[in-house]
């Protein structure tokens, strides 16, 4: 028989990119399927959710409903569904599209080669979204498909709790992967061709893990530090971290190791301390900037970006101008900010949400005014310089140039050879976009 083919789509966070690269790859391993690109030609579609803000249940089964017609004209399709909205909705999702053959959760992903089987063997529903990270990170990636810079999951859940968020009830509590096993991971990486690590968890500066054999404690400043060792890998970033646990030892990281990124993604969600108590953010606007002074002490030209929520219950209009005021005092590169979403079964979801749509809109287009005028500062100061760029590959709107990234994670196109794919390469930025630059190899 022939392999069949599977097609993967995935919403939401970098975790969630990292697990359905995961999924694929233990697919591909089975030597039974493989990835198809194309849905229409997939014998099996799968789809990785996200429950983050509102609309993830209308957007689920109106993608599932386009799935449906592809299975009505074969009905040998499989479809399983699974990420954070499988894990809140659980068998409720057969229930409303019966069409679905398989729930699986951000845990059980190890689990889909058994569940296919299952559907195919017993022409039975089969769900499981119980938490199980051990044996979700049991399996070690490859990087078969060579990507230069690679996502790596450290941790998984999440135990902050704060009042408007989901992820703790969709992905369990937090636990920490073992030390051999992600050093083991990157390693396999870098054979494969990854320059850069990217490591990846809820706050991944909650990272603590004893050694089995060793049986030492491990924080997160040891293990930037004993990836930074790895030889090949030159460049780590990671997100996301939460200001609570940004201790002084990972501060420190930023003066002792080059290879850690002049970029920092740390959310403060809002500028209000009545707000921040609010959200159960557990920690002040003034303990927030002090870690950006620290850090802007011993690396300068650091560039710090954040996550806004606006419109949060009990949000006044002081309360957001004393996060536009923030905004002034920190000077944000490429942020991401959004409207406040009741979720269901958070503790904020019962406060009294007493902002009109209108102004909550109104506020968003404000402060994106504010943070794309700060990041487009940032670009222009690189105009005329030189910048250190990883090459990743052919530019995505021109096949005949290629593509890297700077430290601070702006996209640079320009024109290249295919050798350079994968290379470190000096490239003096000429032009600035809203998304990207564009320059001219320096020298190679
Ligand atoms: N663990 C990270 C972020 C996780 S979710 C942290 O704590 O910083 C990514 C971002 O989505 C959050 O930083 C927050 O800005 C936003 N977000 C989370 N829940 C939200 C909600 N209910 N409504 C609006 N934005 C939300
Ligand atoms: Fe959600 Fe807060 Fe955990 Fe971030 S720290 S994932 S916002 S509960
Ligand atoms: Fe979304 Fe789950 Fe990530 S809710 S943001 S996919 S952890």
């Amino acid at each position: 028989m022939t392999n069949r083919k599977f097609y993967v789509k995935t919403w939401g966070c970098q975790m969630n990119e990292y697990d359905s690269s995961k999924i694929e790859e233990i697919l591909k391993n089975t030597r039974k399927y493989n990835l198809t690109k194309f849905p229409e030609k997939a014998d099996i579609l799968i789809l990785n959710t996200c429950s983050i803000r509102e609309k993830a249940h209308e957007k689920l089964f109106h993608q599932l409903g386009r799935w449906k017609k592809l299975k009505q004209n074969n009905t040998n399709i499989i479809i399983g569904v699974g990420g954070c909205v499988a894990s809140q909705e659980g068998k409720s999702i057969f229930k409303r599209a019966n069409y679905v053959d398989f729930v699986f959760g951000p845990q059980t992903l190890h689990r889909i080669p058994e569940m296919i089987l299952s559907v195919i063997k017993d022409q039975k529903k089969i769900i499981d979204i119980t938490f199980n990270n051990k044996a979700k990170f049991k399996k070690k990636f490859i990087n078969y498909n060579k990507k230069i810079s690679s996502f790596v999951s450290i941790m998984e859940g999440c135990n902050k709790y704060c009042s408007y968020c989901v992820v703790p009830y969709t992905r369990g509590r937090e636990f920490s992967r073992s030390i051999d096993d992600i050093l083991f991971e990157i390693k396999q990486l870098s054979k494969n061709g990854t320059r850069e690590i990217h490591l990846l968890g809820q706050n991944v500066n909650a990272y603590s893990t004893k050694n089995a054999s060793t049986n030492e404690q491990h924080n997160f400043s040891d293990l930037l530090k004993l990836v930074s060792e790895i030889n090949g890998i030159d460049r780590i970033r990671f997100t996301t971290s939460h200001p609570l646990e940004f201790t002084d030892d990972i501060i420190n990281m930023y003066k002792n190791t080059k290879k850690l990124v002049n970029f920092l993604h740390l959310p403060i969600q809002s500028g209000s301390d009545k707000i921040l108590k609010k959200m159960k953010r557990c920690y002040t606007v003034e303990q927030y900037k002090n870690i950006i002074r620290k850090i802007r002490n011993v690396r300068p030209n650091i560039h710090i970006s954040s996550d806004f929520i606006v419109g949060f219950p009990g949000e006044t209009d002081e309360d957001f101008e004393k996060t536009i005021t923030v905004l002034s005092e920190i000077n944000f590169d490429l942020s991401f900010s959004f409207i406040y979403s009741p979720r269901p079964g958070t503790p904020a979801y019962r406060l009294n949400d007493n902002i009109s749509i209108d102004k909550k809109k109104e506020r968003l287009y404000f402060l994106q005014k504010i943070l794309n005028q700060q990041a487009l500062q940032w670009s222009r100061r690189m105009l005329g310089t030189v910048q250190n760029v990883l090459v990743e590959g052919p530019s995505k709107n021109n096949i005949m140039e290629l593509f890297g990234r700077t430290e601070n994670n702006r996209i640079v196109n320009f024109e290249g050879d295919p050798t350079m794919i994968g290379k470190f390469i000096n490239i003096k930025i000429t032009d600035i976009y809203a998304h990207s630059l564009r320059g001219t190899v320096k020298n190679f």
